[in-house]
């Protein structure tokens, strides 16, 4: 086959897509076939009209390759590419809107709502300790989460730095004590099949962009150790909300669970429609434990694409 990778792109998480974008080019050359590198730029379409792929895998993070952008110019240039199409990628790259979808069909989700990051200097939007994230980003790029301790005051003072800064509106949720998990969800429709569940216990504070990013700073334990009823209901509710949003290749959805609550205490905070590839990333490492290999992962994912 003749693959094109997109990757790069110019979200925060540029440099995790280039990981995921270059992993998976590697890995389709050493299966035998031809690879057309595509670094995202404006010229997108008319660097793929001149490759003429039989397929593009995209490995892009964020906006715009995961937010339906890229994926409605493949659906008008007629290409075929992995992962989830536009509107799908449109709901699930935004946290709220993926609520609205998810929380009605029994998923549960945390509440919070959206505020303007201006008003956070007026008010915490909800009881301490609760959470700041922009809809939109992956990689936990801008996230915060607020305490009765934080060091930026109560309410923010204006000079404290965090997203507020960067993000004109944010989310903001109740934060989730306990554990940290994350279930990958593979192929479409009737065929959709959990992986494992994993924890991720960072070395220190929370399970950010560094602890994501940098070997040794968070410990995986896949699959996980928790009770099976809880493994069971992870995996149950990251496939239907896989079937609920439409996914297809592969989705990751991540979890918050309060182990002092039981099976009530278990969250869906979101599901990722591109799912990191890189070394460190979590959906080839459940793969693995499953017994496929990471490029095999990439033949099911683009296998997926053609069907
Ligand atoms: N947003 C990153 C790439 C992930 O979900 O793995
Ligand atoms: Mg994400």
């Amino acid at each position: 086959l003749h693959v094109a990778v997109l990757m790069g792109g110019w979200a925060n998480e540029r440099p995790v897509s280039l990981m995921s974008g270059n992993g998976v080019a590697d890995a389709l050359e050493e299966r035998g076939h031809r690879v057309t590198r595509i670094h995202l730029d404006r010229d997108i379409a008319a660097l793929l009209a001149e490759a003429k792929p039989d397929v593009v895998f995209n490995a892009l993070h964020g906006v715009p390759g995961e937010d339906g952008t890229v994926q409605g110019m493949m659906d008008l240039m007629g290409i075929p590419y992995t992962h989830s199409g536009m509107v799908t990628s449109v709901i699930a790259i935004d946290k709220e809107l993926t609520k609205q979808a998810l929380v009605p069909h029994g998923i549960p989700m945390p509440g919070g709502r959206i505020v303007k990051s201006e008003d956070l200097y007026t008010a915490d939007p909800l009881a301490r300790p609760y959470v700041l994230k922009p809809v939109n980003e992956g990689s936990s790029v801008g996230v915060a989460i607020v305490t009765d301790q934080s060091n930026c005051g109560n309410p923010i003072r204006r000079d404290a730095t965090g997203p507020w800064q960067e993000f004109s509106t944010l989310l903001a949720e109740p934060y989730i004590r306990g554990r940290e998990l994350t279930a990958a969800v593979m192929g479409a429709g009737d065929k959709a099949r959990a992986l494992l569940v994993t924890e991720l216990v960072p070395k220190s504070g929370f399970y950010d962009f560094d602890a994501k990013y940098t070997d040794g700073m968070t410990q995986h334990v896949c699959p996980a150790e928790i009770p099976d009823e809880i493994t069971k209901l992870c995996q149950q509710y990251a496939l239907a909300a896989h079937r609920r949003l439409g996914c297809r290749g592969v989705s990751r959805s991540d979890f918050r669970w309060d182990d002092e609550r039981g099976e009530d205490g278990l969250f869906l905070l979101e599901t990722n429609t591109q799912p990191g590839m890189t070394a460190l990333s979590l959906v080839p490492e459940q793969a693995r434990a499953c017994g496929i290999s990471y490029g095999e992962l990439v033949e099911m994912i683009v296998a997926d694409a053609l069907e």
